[in-house]
């Protein structure tokens, strides 16, 4: 389950998955114009509160990221964020001792906060506007860690282009870090107040819808039939270890977790809520003598 089908605003249609490289981009960059917009309308307008809240050397990571994160963090020389929205996140890594991040977004308004709150700060930050599948050579076997999720999953539609880009941008040893919503969430309707089954297929599932949920981004200030249409896509977790096995990388963690990390089912009670996987985590690791394709 996405932030955008917990939509008030509707307007939802079910995609076949992208059958061709146009396709993906033709989505990617229609989702491009519907984060500008709802970027624009305020889901981080917050630089000052970024600003003071990473000087005060805080961090966002969530709690289960640390727990196999934390002995890899303070080992980075240099970590890539992929679908860095703002920065927040990837200026967090800074604190937690990484010493250098490269944050990747499609969004022109969100590396554009992200410029301005590292500027204003001074830190050892670059910010890269582009579709991740489009992450630049330059980078190739450079980073100790890539970083990624909490709601970037869903944006993509070349999974497999997706893991070949994690692969190309880490140093041999290097680690790819994936936080993100438990693709199951689809299947329950995030509108009522018990475990019902939302209609979506684990299997085969994609959806384009416009607008953005009250518990979300909610309104933006654009009559929502005018809005840019946003396409994401269930990814189940076998797809995700498919996806990063078959560009080379070792899986060396999986985890399942009652842990949210945005409110996606705001009518649920708790110890029911609990008792479902809201997310789960993945580690992959670039072997140190590569084995080709
Ligand atoms: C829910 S936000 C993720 C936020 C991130 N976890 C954070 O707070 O730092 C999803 C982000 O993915 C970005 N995005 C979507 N599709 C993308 C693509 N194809 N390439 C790069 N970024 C993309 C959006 O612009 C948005 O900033």
């Amino acid at each position: 389950m996405t932030e955008s089908q917990n939509s008030d605003a509707g307007q939802e249609r079910i995609e076949p998955f992208a059958h061709s490289p146009e396709e993906v981009r033709a989505r990617h960059e229609s989702n491009r114009r519907g984060w500008n917009e709802g970027a624009a309308a305020g889901y981080t307008p917050e630089i000052e509160n970024t600003i003071r809240f990473i000087r005060e050397g805080q961090s966002n990571l969530h709690p289960v990221e640390r727990t196999y994160l934390a002995e890899i963090l303070p080992h980075c020389d240099l970590a890539i964020h992929l679908q860095c929205a703002s920065g927040k996140d990837t200026l967090s890594l800074l604190n937690e001792g990484v010493k250098r991040v490269v944050g990747i977004d499609i969004s022109d308004v969100h590396i554009e906060n992200a410029r301005r709150t590292s500027a204003a700060l001074n830190l050892p930050a670059t910010w890269i506007r582009c579709d991740v599948l489009d992450a630049p050579h330059e980078l190739d076997d450079s980073a100790d860690l890539i970083y990624t999720g909490r709601g970037a999953l869903c944006w993509l539609h070349d999974l497999d282009a997706w893991a070949r880009v994690i692969f190309r941008l880490l140093k041999p040893g290097g680690y790819a870090s994936i936080f993100d919503d438990h693709p199951i969430t689809w299947l329950f309707d995030p509108q009522v107040s018990t475990l019902q089954y939302s209609g979506y297929d684990y299997f085969h599932s994609c959806v384009s819808e416009v607008g953005w949920p009250d518990t979300y981004i909610g309104d933006i200030g654009i009559p929502v039939d005018q809005q840019s249409r946003k396409y994401e896509c269930l990814w189940p977790i076998s797809r995700v270890f498919q996806a990063l096995t078959k560009a080379g990388l070792v899986v060396v963690h999986l985890g399942e977790h009652p842990d949210p990390f945005w409110e996606q089912f705001p009518h649920l009670p708790e110890e029911i809520r609990r008792k479902i996987p809201n997310t789960f985590s993945m580690l992959a690791r670039k072997p140190r003598s590569e084995v080709p394709g």
